[in-house]
């Protein structure tokens, strides 16, 4: 039965889409089944971060519209446990059916290990596709104040949907700014009122892997990569310390 994961943020440009497609390689290369849907309709860029620009890759539409089945998701060129649906590109975010959307993921639960849903930024109509039905919802900010004030609108909205399997995953934290703003991990914790799931350093592989059209993980075992590794393996239960940053 696979566990349904929202990655949501309140703020856009987090870095959702960087650690959806991070952790889902790591999940399956734990030898996982992964799905990955991407919900940012009209913006999708999944595809790119997982380096499957090129390929021809279903909708979730089509699928839950009957026109494909699910087996007929992309297979990543590299990890061939992990599949991908995308978002529509010209379907109206209103006519989305969310009662579909939960039935696909109903077969999707038969299917795969885990399926992890990238949200877009907002709280709008791919917010609640995301979020609707996720078992957990990993919460992506920056370590700025004004981003860590906004997850704390998204956890009364989830608080609202009674979803309370909810992690904080911090990215973009360079070490030295860190330690000039004396921000600790249990500060962020504290303002935002949830468990932390991993924190993500800064890392320009992040763009190299996006440009070259590879996912980060192909790329490099360390930085952002080796974080996704251990968000990976703690969300499979795995105790893994968090990673030291350079100061
Ligand atoms: N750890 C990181 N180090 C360096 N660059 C990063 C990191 N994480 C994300 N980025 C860059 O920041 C930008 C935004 O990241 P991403 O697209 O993952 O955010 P998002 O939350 O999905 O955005 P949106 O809300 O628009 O969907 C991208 O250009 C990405 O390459
Ligand atoms: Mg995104």
């Amino acid at each position: 039965m696979a566990q349904v994961v929202a990655i949501s943020s309140g703020k856009g440009g987090t870095g959702k889409t960087t650690l959806c497609a991070g952790v889902a390689c790591a999940l399956a290369e734990l030898g996982q089944r992964v799905l990955c849907i991407d919900a940012d309709i009209g913006l999708r860029n999944l595809d790119i971060a997982l380096g499957m620009a090129e390929l021809p890759i279903l909708s979730f539409t089509d699928v839950y519209h009957g026109v494909y089945p699910l087996s007929h998701a992309a297979k990543h060129p590299a990890f061939p446990n992990l599949s991908l649906l995308t978002a529509p590109i010209r379907e109206n975010p209103e006519h989305i059916s969310l009662s579909a959307f939960g039935h696909m993921l109903w077969k999707v639960r038969q299917e795969y290990d885990w399926c992890l849903i990238d949200a877009p930024a907002g709280l709008g109509m791919g917010f609640q596709l995301a979020t609707k039905f996720a078992d957990q919802v990993l919460v992506v900010s920056t370590p700025d104040p004004a981003s860590l004030r906004d997850v704390s609108r998204v956890v009364d909205l989830l608080a609202l949907q009674h979803i309370t399997e909810l992690r904080l995953a911090v990215n973009r934290v360079d070490g030295r700014m860190f330690s000039r703003m004396h921000l600790t991990v249990d500060d962020m914790m504290d303002d935002v009122g949830l468990p932390l799931i991993g924190i993500v350093p800064e890392d320009p592989n992040v763009i190299l892997a996006a440009a070259e059209n590879t996912a980060l993980l192909s790329k490099t075992k360390k930085g952002a990569a080796l974080a996704c590794r251990n968000i990976a393996s703690r969300l499979a239960g795995k105790r893994t310390p968090l990673m030291k940053l350079h100061r």
